[in-house]
């Protein structure tokens, strides 16, 4: 899927235009590039999305804070192996209705590709996008009206 890439930090923007600056890293419109394959689709290289779309699962059951919806996000149907310096989810990026909320970063030796959020809303649609060091970016999407 052909999308703008932030060259200094992997960012994928969802839109169809390049962000005046990055959201993540803050890097200008000119460190943008357009990439035919820069989300992988279901359609790519059968055997990788197994282990590479992000999964994401709603609860409403928080104990932490009130009023808030849990997604939890894990990498891949099949976990993605974590191995140091080899191949690991480096990243998830974080949308609401297509617009970057936030990254959580990965350290293959202590974490697992797996994370839980505590929206403060409701509505609109969470979509994460995974990075793998090997295999690129895949994206998972979930509606949070339930
Ligand atoms: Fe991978």
């Amino acid at each position: 899927m052909k999308k703008f890439v932030c060259k200094m930090c992997g960012y994928v923007e969802l839109k169809d235009a390049p962000p005046e600056k990055c959201p993540q890293c803050g890097a200008p419109a000119s460190q943008f590039e357009e990439q035919e394959d820069a989300l992988k689709t279901d359609a790519d290289e059968s055997g990788l999305k197994e282990k590479h779309v992000p999964e994401i699962t709603l609860s409403g059951d928080c104990s932490m804070a009130e009023g808030c919806v849990d997604a939890h996000i894990k990498v891949g149907s099949t976990l993605h192996p974590m191995e140091p310096d080899k191949h690991w989810i480096m990243f998830v990026d974080l949308y609401l209705d297509n617009e970057f909320i936030s990254r959580i970063k990965f350290d293959p030796a202590h974490m697992n590709p797996a994370v839980s959020l505590h929206l403060k809303t409701s509505e609109g649609e969470l979509a994460v996008v995974s990075h793998c060091n090997l295999h690129g970016n895949y994206i998972g999407r979930q509606n949070l009206a339930r």
